[in-house]
């Protein structure tokens, strides 16, 4: 951390001119990188800051919940590189006054990386024995992190999300649209510290929650922030969200391949976990329900938009346009 050379003055004059309903029309045009639980991932179009990635969320109720959310942040990339080897994207929080609409935001600014060396871009380009290595690459940077957990079980544990659109591939030559020769991974997705101490989880669920409809909030805390605060504290669950992704990228050719890739892998290099093989009609029946859920949830989203709209209320959240799933 710490080579970032973020224009605090320029981003408060972005954020004031920005408009989430169409963000490349703001007052300093943006363009959406990226939708996320907790986050947009945005590239500014301004010559001075085109090297970073602004992820911005506006949820936060005072300073006190910012100031535990940064801390935890740090701590997780802290425990995520020094303790567990992984090589994490560098970043720094970056904490705004109040705005005009009582919005408190935050954004975590990051190195950007070329959108086609991030995970879900890269695969395009690549052939399928070279998909394979990808991800047996990704499944032994996941290895690490669940070789901690396991070594501080019940002390201090991280959930990660090893989904193939949270890695970066390092070096990337950008004008072959391919890696520059043998590579790394960098792991991007930090704005979701999930972090248990002594058990407890460290992150606040609510954080997630405020960004969904009111009307749906009691629901999402009944049925689905349990399943989705714990799924990336189980490695064979991550392995299957990973895989799952294919479908997702139009790629369902290639989930055979994988799941006897990650059966290879887990009855190799991680035998120590003693995780039972994965079967092919269970990551289309995690995906099909996965991808089920999530629209269902866009859909409300926009609903809960055009409500505070007809309402005169202020609408902070960038949506994403109906996705292909
Ligand atoms: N540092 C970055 N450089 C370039 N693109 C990024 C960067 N961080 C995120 N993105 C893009 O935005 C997407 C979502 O970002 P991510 O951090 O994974 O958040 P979330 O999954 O919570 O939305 C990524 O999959 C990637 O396409
Ligand atoms: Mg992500």
């Amino acid at each position: 951390m710490g080579k970032i050379a973020v224009d605090i003055a320029l981003l408060q004059q972005f954020e004031a001119g920005l408009d989430p309903r169409r963000p490349e029309r703001s007052a300093i045009p943006a363009r959406v990188l990226g939708y996320g639980e907790i986050s947009t991932v945005i590239a500014m179009d301004h010559p001075a800051q085109a090297d970073l990635a602004f992820k911005r969320m506006p949820m936060f109720r005072d300073e006190e919940e910012i100031v535990q959310y940064t801390r935890l942040y740090e701590e997780y990339v802290r425990v995520l590189q020094e303790d567990v080897g992984l090589r994490v994207a560098a970043g720094e929080m970056v904490h705004l006054p109040r705005t005009h609409a009582g919005h408190l935001v935050v954004y975590l600014v990051q190195e950007r990386f070329p959108a086609g060396a991030i995970g879900n871009a890269i695969i395009h380009r690549l052939d399928a024995e070279e998909r394979r290595q990808l991800v047996l690459a990704v499944l032994r940077e996941l290895r690490k992190v669940f070789a901690f957990n396991r070594e501080h079980r019940g002390r201090l544990e991280l959930g990660i999300d090893g989904q193939i659109s949270n890695w970066a591939v390092q070096p990337f030559d950008e004008a072959a649209g391919r890696p520059a020769g043998p590579y790394h991974l960098v792991y991007l997705d930090t704005t979701t510290p999930l972090l248990t101490r002594e058990g407890v989880e460290q992150l606040n669920p609510e954080l997630f929650l405020r960004s969904a409809p009111s009307f749906l909030v009691w629901l999402l805390r009944l049925l689905f922030l349990q399943d989705v605060m714990t799924r990336y504290y189980d490695f064979r669950k991550v392995i299957i969200d990973l895989i799952a992704n294919f479908y997702k990228e139009q790629l369902p050719e290639m989930v055979p391949a994988l799941v006897e890739t990650a059966n290879e892998f887990l009855a190799g290099e991680a035998a120590d976990f003693q995780l039972s093989p994965l079967r092919v009609q269970e990551i289309r029946s995690y995906y099909q329900e996965d991808a089920w859920i999530w629209r269902l949830y866009l859909a409300f989203r926009t609903v809960d938009r055009e409500l505070h709209h007809l309402t005169g209320r202020h609408y902070p959240y960038i949506l994403p346009p109906a996705i292909r799933r």
